[in-house]
């Protein structure tokens, strides 16, 4: 049986996410993101296509790297204004019912305690839908907007990581039983006490002392995604992740960062495919290949280039203003994203990028594939990407909003649906169960470790 295909809608609760200057197209939608009926819309339009998630990045901070000011990204809308992502997660979920959330939170800025609250919350106001995309931060206007002296060191974010994730598991997975909630009106006992449990951790980033705020959810621990793949960051996944979200502009690139992937799984005590891979991808799809090819340089009027390298500096932590547009970038180093630098040099010897590479509207700035075409063509591209790169699906970059989305949902979704390597309706039950078949993690987890009553019920 051919593989099957996953695709996710990546948004942003910010007018420009990944290509700036698309808001200001007449037909886009994306300065209404500060309003409930962008979301709803939006929702209604993944469940339609029966997408698996919308995924909403998150930075916080301001791109400022470029030139050491934010104007560039301010003029172009370019993740700027940034809102909270939490809010309109149940906004989406009131008009649907197996659209799943993939929240990015950022621990560096937030204490575990507080945050696994809020996922708790969460996952029961969406019946088991959430997931968290774990990152650290990557722009030092953040850090220090936490009260931070700045930045911390790459490698050190991604330790603290890994303690910070045993601190919210324990939480998750070992604060209270399943049958601690009683609700027994006769008894008038809500909750039985001797089935719910302290935590107690000391470590070298993070003290607590605390029972965790809220009762079991359908998943406890939220469905764990993660974006980054320097090799200290396929570590981490291949640790924690279920679904990783990684970019990359060439099929063997791809190939060798999800192969890693999925041996750091196995090294870590994990199975290979306990991994699912998506990569980012544009996709413009239309009727035919001349209209889609038409529609691509119709968007690219739109693109604000000053914007774009506002975000590929604050992306790369490299102020991209310091190089002349066909310089080639090569021997750099930056502290935020490393696997995008990387990607760009030392993994693509046989090209030295310029900056305007980068800026150009196509694949190239370590934003994944850049698909343009027919249905049939944009199918063929993504089959031949997963069946060449090991992947299970693809987070679909926000482009024009909605007619993007549209198309894919109703071009796309029912070519590949007729190829069946697309799934024709949801499969029950929380989100982590349509992805591997049960709704909390499986034993070999390492959050597993922090269960203390015994099996789920
Ligand atoms: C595809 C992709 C998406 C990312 N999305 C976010 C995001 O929304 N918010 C954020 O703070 N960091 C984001 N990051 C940054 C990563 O979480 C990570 O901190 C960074 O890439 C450094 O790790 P690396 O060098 O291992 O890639 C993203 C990274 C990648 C590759």
């Amino acid at each position: 049986m051919t593989r099957e295909i996953r695709l996710n809608a990546f948004h942003m609760n910010a007018p420009g996410h990944s290509w700036p200057g698309l808001w200001a197209h007449p037909r886009d939608a994306s300065a209404r993101h500060d309003t409930p009926e962008y979301w709803t819309q939006l929702a209604r339009i993944a469940e339609r296509g029966k997408l698996d998630a919308v995924f909403l990045a998150d930075v916080i901070g301001v791109y400022d790297v470029y030139g050491g000011i934010p104007d560039a990204a301010f003029r172009a809308g370019a993740q700027a204004p940034t809102l909270d992502p939490f809010p309109v997660v149940p906004l989406m979920a009131a008009v649907t019912e197996h659209l799943g959330f993939g929240v990015t939170a950022t621990l560096s800025y937030e204490r575990p305690y507080l945050l696994a609250r809020r996922f708790s919350t969460l996952d029961h106001l969406t019946r088991g839908r959430m997931a968290w995309n774990i990152v650290t931060g990557i722009l030092d206007s953040g850090a220090k907007g936490a009260g931070q002296a700045g930045l911390g060191a790459h490698d050190e974010r991604y330790a603290a990581a890994e303690e910070y994730l045993e601190v919210v598991y324990a939480l998750w997975e070992g604060s209270w039983a399943d049958d601690a909630l009683v609700q027994d009106r006769e008894a008038r006992q809500y909750i039985r006490p001797d089935r719910v449990r302290r935590i107690s951790h000391r470590g070298a980033h993070y003290d607590l002392d605390a029972i965790h705020l809220v009762h079991p959810t359908p998943q406890r621990t939220p469905l764990l995604f993660q974006a980054g793949a320097s090799a200290a960051g396929r570590n981490f996944a291949g640790g924690h992740a279920e679904a990783v979200f990684i970019n990359g502009h060439t099929r063997p690139l791809v190939a060798e960062t999800v192969r890693d992937l999925r041996r750091r799984a196995v090294a870590r005590g994990r199975q290979a495919d306990d991994v699912r891979v998506f990569l980012g991808a544009s996709i413009i799809v239309a009727p035919t290949d001349a209209e889609a090819r038409d529609r691509h340089a119709e968007y690219e009027r739109w693109i604000d280039y000053p914007g774009s390298l506002a975000l590929l500096s604050g992306w790369s932590g490299i102020d991209l203003s310091r190089y002349g547009l066909d310089e080639p970038i090569r021997h750099v180093t930056g502290n935020a994203m490393q696997s995008l630098i990387e990607a760009i040099t030392t993994r693509s010897p046989e090209r030295a990028w310029t900056v305007r590479d980068l800026a150009h509207f196509g694949q190239a700035g370590g934003r994944g594939a850049f698909l343009v075409g027919s249905p049939t063509t944009v199918a063929d591209e993504l089959q031949r990407w997963v069946e060449e790169a090991d992947l299970d699906g693809f987070n679909l970059t926000r482009l024009v909003f909605p007619e993007g989305l549209e198309a894919v949902v109703d071009l796309l979704v029912p070519e590949l649906q007729s190829r069946g390597v697309f799934k024709t309706q949801y499969a029950p039950g929380p989100l982590r169960q349509k992805l591997f078949g049960a709704p909390r993690l499986p034993d070999r987890h390492p959050a597993a470790r922090h269960r203390a009553f015994g099996p789920d019920r």
